[in-house]
């Protein structure tokens, strides 16, 4: 693929607190196998079940995760806007754009998702209203692109234990919203490593910041907000009183914990080794997931 001659992006945004500015210039780790694509699926959820994964408990730590997709992929692109025009490497710059173009549709139709559930759990219009102040505080706060890198850390680890566990977390069911989910898990395992290498041409020399940010503020940050609004969808469906669900919830609260734990070191080390063997046969296992539908 030709990565010369793309469009440049216009700083979009207002400026960023004062902090070093290394000159971007550390290329792509995304594998030359892996091409960062923009697919226009259609959805229909409208006839989704409320059970829409084999257990209602799994569905709705999904569900959970839904209501801060969209502001959080709101600040990847802003993020991303901001500082495209300041990137050397062609082939990196490609990948942002293509990143920028996946993650507006994402949120789009999370936002559309968001919508129907908000109706059966009102509160959710609250935590997305502290989310969003909460999220500009922090990008007055820290450096810009440690947050799409923090963020991509999340979703990149949560598509690969999606897909990986395919199986077990859908059962025999299918629908729109798993439809959905395979093809969002598929882009984002797609474009795991791009704000990790953004990142990393701004801020060449800060190794540790990124860990720190992410076990002392991301990480239990973003634990406390999506299971906490997992036990809301609970309560309101009345599922927080069988013993069983609680079992299921404990177990799933601590399988998710210990793969973001697992999955930090090799995250923050280079893009390169982040893209390891296991990752690109989960990122070939998340194609086929997505075809299956087509
Ligand atoms: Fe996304
Ligand atoms: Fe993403």
């Amino acid at each position: 693929m030709d990565y010369t001659n793309l469009p440049k992006w216009n700083a979009l945004h207002q400026m960023i607190p004062e902090l070093p500015v290394e000159q971007a210039n550390k290329p792509s780790s995304t594998p030359n196998s892996v091409v960062i694509t923009r697919r226009s699926p259609q959805f229909r959820f409208n006839r989704s079940e409320k059970v829409w994964l084999n257990d209602p408990v799994i569905s709705h730590f999904f569900n959970a995760l839904s209501v801060f997709i969209p502001i959080s992929e709101r600040v990847v692109m802003e993020v991303a806007r901001q500082e495209i025009d300041d990137i050397n490497d062609p082939k990196l710059r490609y990948e942002v754009l293509a990143l920028i173009r996946q993650e507006g549709a994402h949120a789009r139709w999370h936002r559309h998702t968001n919508t129907i559930l908000a109706k059966r759990y009102p509160a959710i219009r609250l935590f997305t209203f502290f989310q969003s102040k909460f999220m500009q505080l922090l990008k007055r706060l820290l450096p810009a692109t440690s947050i799409p890198a923090a963020f991509e850390y999340f979703t990149g680890t949560l598509a690969a234990t999606y897909t990986e566990n395919r199986g077990l977390i859908c059962g025999r069911k299918r629908n729109e919203l798993i439809k959905f989910l395979d093809w969002h898990a598929l882009e984002e395992l797609e474009h795991q490593s791009v704000c990790l290498d953004l990142y990393r041409a701004k801020y060449p020399n800060h190794k540790l910041l990124l860990p720190i940010l992410l076990v002392t503020l991301w990480m239990p940050l973003t634990l406390v907000a999506v299971f906490g609004t997992q036990l809301y969808f609970m309560l309101k469906d009345g599922l927080i009183w069988k013993a069983a669900n609680l079992r299921l919830f404990a177990f799933w609260t601590m399988r998710i914990t210990m793969e973001l734990i697992r999955e930090l070191p090799g995250y923050c080390r280079s893009g390169a080794a982040h893209w390891s063997n296991n990752k690109h046969a989960t990122y070939q296992l998340a194609k086929c997931h997505f075809q299956e539908h087509s």
